[in-house]
């Protein structure tokens, strides 16, 4: 374990997401962001950081094919804070040689087109995004797959370099829940209409009652390859 995840599991061990949080901000100033997609996952964390003003820079990926709904909370989270969420596009010349060669919707034809898409809509833009960054945080929760059960609240992403810190991690969905409605907090109108776990719209679909957390999400895909390379997996 490098010596930055130990000090960083050290800090965050025993105190709530808001003193973490802050606790962090503090000791990493202009090297932390959070990366938002809308989930209210992400909107409890958005609220942890604008309520408290936080200075952690927020930003999310927008791919260009998101749902009307999380513009519409996007939208709302701005008025509600009135502070910046900074959207990171894909190069443009990348998604038009994809879109020119195989259509709008090539994800749907193999996993190595949909891993192309995501590498061009996400990969890309994340990596610029973290740049010059040494902590991310996420809204990840271990209850949201099995995959997710073997990570831990501080990580070594390797792939880019800096530590990961998963504020609500241990979290249920109840009590994300809760939270929300507790300070009122905007969040996704998918949510209450079988969306547990929402991203692009082309590739998320609703769950029905009793399905997994993610089974909504590239659905079409065999089970194991669910991962769009935001979160890589480690291999135990
Ligand atoms: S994904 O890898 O399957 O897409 P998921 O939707 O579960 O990830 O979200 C997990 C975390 O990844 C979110 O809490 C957020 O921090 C980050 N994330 C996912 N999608 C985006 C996005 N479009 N923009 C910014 N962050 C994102
Ligand atoms: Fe493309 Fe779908 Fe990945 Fe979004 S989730 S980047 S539309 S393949």
């Amino acid at each position: 374990m490098s010596e930055v995840v130990k000090h960083i599991k050290d800090i965050t061990a025993g105190v709530g997401p808001v003193e973490a949080l802050t606790e962090l901000a503090e000791l990493f100033p202009g090297e932390i962001v959070f990366s938002t997609s809308f989930g209210w996952e992400d909107q409890v964390i958005s609220h942890m950081i604008f309520a408290n003003k936080l200075p952690i820079k927020v930003f999310t990926l927008e791919t260009g094919r998101l749902f009307r709904e999380t513009y519409s909370v996007w939208s709302s989270t701005m008025d509600r804070y009135k502070q910046p969420i900074h959207a990171y596009f894909p190069n443009q010349d990348l998604v038009a040689d994809m879109v020119n060669k195989k259509g709008p919707n090539s994800f749907y034809e193999s996993v190595e087109n949909r891993k192309e898409c995501c590498g061009i809509r996400k990969i890309e833009p994340l990596k610029r995004a973290l740049k010059g960054n040494k902590v991310w945080i996420t809204g990840i929760r271990a209850d949201q797959s099995i995959n997710r059960h073997d990570m831990e609240n501080v990580e070594w992403d390797e792939q880019n370099q800096l530590v990961k810190f998963h504020p609500i991690f241990n979290w249920t969905l109840d009590e994300v829940k809760a939270y929300v409605k507790q300070y009122n907090i905007p969040y996704n109108s998918l949510h209450d209409q079988g969306f547990p776990s929402i991203g692009c719209a082309p590739c998320t679909r609703a769950v029905a009652e009793g399905e997994d957390f993610r089974a909504g999400r590239w659905w079409w895909e065999d089970q194991s390859k669910k991962e769009c390379g935001l979160h890589e997996i480690k291999q135990h």
